[in-house]
């Protein structure tokens, strides 16, 4: 296989991304007090095997180690989320010490090493506590974690180069309080849309917090767009594909992007569901709050016939070939919300905050794991953002779903995302061939082929 034409511009952001939850283990250690996960995966039959996050990947306690293995794999941006009940366990506004010294262990190691530091502030971990008056159904959640937000800023104001407000915002509403298949676990319309109304808000006061902060990084959100298109050119197929986009990224895009939510979705929700506890007043001018980047994590493309649902559970399968979890290998999904997002909603510069895939991998005989379908699934995307780029769009990074394999949510440990190979009992830390290959496309000081740069 040849890089030629995957070679990237040194101030082009290519690194790998993990989420606390998902790694760090040390769930019961120095003060961290419980999440919905810890309390959603003891609910039995709601992650498979019945995994917990209690140890994953041991991160917490083999930071170094792990920093290292980012510096050898030659990543120049590092993706990691900060743990709200880590670092503001008690919610009375005091933070937890011992919480704050291992990011601030991570960010210090991070830029020793010369690897920029990009913080989510919620990857999906919010304190139990916070659940048990409401969560993100109840408006106050967004007002704390505002506050968790301005003790963040203040802790690592001119630390962190990039700060992602809020992972995923459709997950954590409608993935967890209507399709039932991620903490809290809900499965109520209503919930769900109301708590995706207080993420936003939640995300909007962030970044109002991170300004009054005066933070030297940048500031953006990441979503979780599909390439979602109609099965055919007929209209019901074509209704049914606008409102799987309607669901999946309008309801995000709009009010992010200044146009308040979508009138069809919102007939259609207030048809079957009670809004009335969403109070809209000044929220959207918070929502649309100007933010400095957009991150997106690219997954999945969708085609959709009449007869689907809007929710996983409703549609038929994908056609094609498939990753070790049943989506679809579409590279071409990438290209089309790169350009779909340009034209429609914003100028603003992009980052692919997540892409990946998971594939059966396992070390061989020789100790090696030969992930040769992760590779061709990574070349692929980033041909297709490189085709972006030349197309006019402002991508300016890319972060690899995921540095390493961790507890995979609903299906714990089965699925393997990382470009390093973890063995769950020994904790041994593998590089599969991906990472190799990664490491040659970033390489540094390669010279530039494209612009990715506009400005
Ligand atoms: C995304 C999540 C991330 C990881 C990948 C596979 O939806 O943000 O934590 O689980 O999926």
């Amino acid at each position: 296989m040849t890089d030629e034409g995957l070679i990237f511009p040194d101030h082009f952001l290519i690194g790998a991304a993990t989420a606390a939850y998902q790694v760090e283990g040390a769930a019961h250690e120095d003060g961290r007090v419980p999440s919905i996960w810890d309390t959603f995966c003891r609910i039995p039959g709601k992650v498979r095997h019945g995994d917990t996050g209690d140890i994953a990947c041991d991160q917490y306690h083999r930071l170094e180690e792990d920093l290292d293995l980012i510096s050898a794999l030659g990543l120049r941006a590092y993706r990691f989320s900060i743990a709200w009940p880590r670092v503001m366990p008690d919610l009375n506004g005091k933070p937890n010490q011992k919480g704050l010294d291992f990011y601030r262990r991570l960010v210090d190691g991070l830029q020793s090493r010369g690897v920029v530091p990009m913080a989510t502030l919620y990857h999906w971990d919010l304190p139990q506590t916070l659940q048990d008056k409401g969560g993100w159904v109840n408006r106050d959640t967004a007002y704390r974690f505002a506050e968790h937000v301005a003790t963040m800023a203040a802790a690592f104001k001119d630390d962190v180069a990039f700060w992602v407000t809020i992972n995923e915002p459709w997950c954590s509403a409608f993935a967890g309080h209507l399709e039932g298949r991620h903490a809290p676990g809900l499965t109520d319309l209503a919930s769900a849309v109301v708590a995706a109304h207080h993420l936003l808000l939640g995300h909007g006061l962030a970044v109002q917090a991170l300004r009054e902060a005066d933070v030297t990084g940048q500031v953006g959100i990441a979503l979780n767009l599909s390439d979602v298109v109609p099965a055919t050119s007929e209209a019901e197929d074509i209704a049914a594909a606008a409102r799987v986009d309607g669901y999946e990224n309008r309801w995000f895009l709009d009010p992010l992007f200044g146009a308040g939510y979508p009138q069809d979705m919102v007939a259609w929700y207030s048809s079957q569901a009670d809004l009335s506890a969403i109070r809209q007043d000044d929220d959207f001018e918070i929502i649309r709050a100007p933010i400095d980047f957009l991150g997106i994590n690219y997954y999945e493309r969708k085609v959709v016939s009449r007869g689907d649902g809007v929710n996983s559970a409703q549609r038929r399968p994908p056609e094609g070939p498939l990753t070790a979890g049943g989506l679809p290998v579409r590279p071409d999904g990438l290209l089309n919300i790169l350009t779909r997002v340009h034209s429609d909603y914003t100028k603003l510069p992009i980052y692919i905050t997540e892409n990946g895939a998971a594939f059966n991998d396992y070390v061989d005989p020789e100790g090696g794991v030969d992930d040769v379908e992760r590779i061709a699934f990574l070349e692929a995307h980033l041909r297709s953002l490189r085709e972006a780029a030349l197309a006019g769009v402002d991508v300016r990074g890319y972060f690899v779903w995921s540095l390493m394999d961790n507890f995979e949510w609903a299906d714990g440990y089965s699925r393997r995302f990382g470009i390093v190979y973890v063995d769950f009992r020994t904790q041994a830390r593998i590089p599969k061939a991906s990472a190799r290959w990664f490491r040659s496309v970033i390489r540094p000081g390669a010279a530039p082929q494209i612009s990715i740069h506009r400005r």
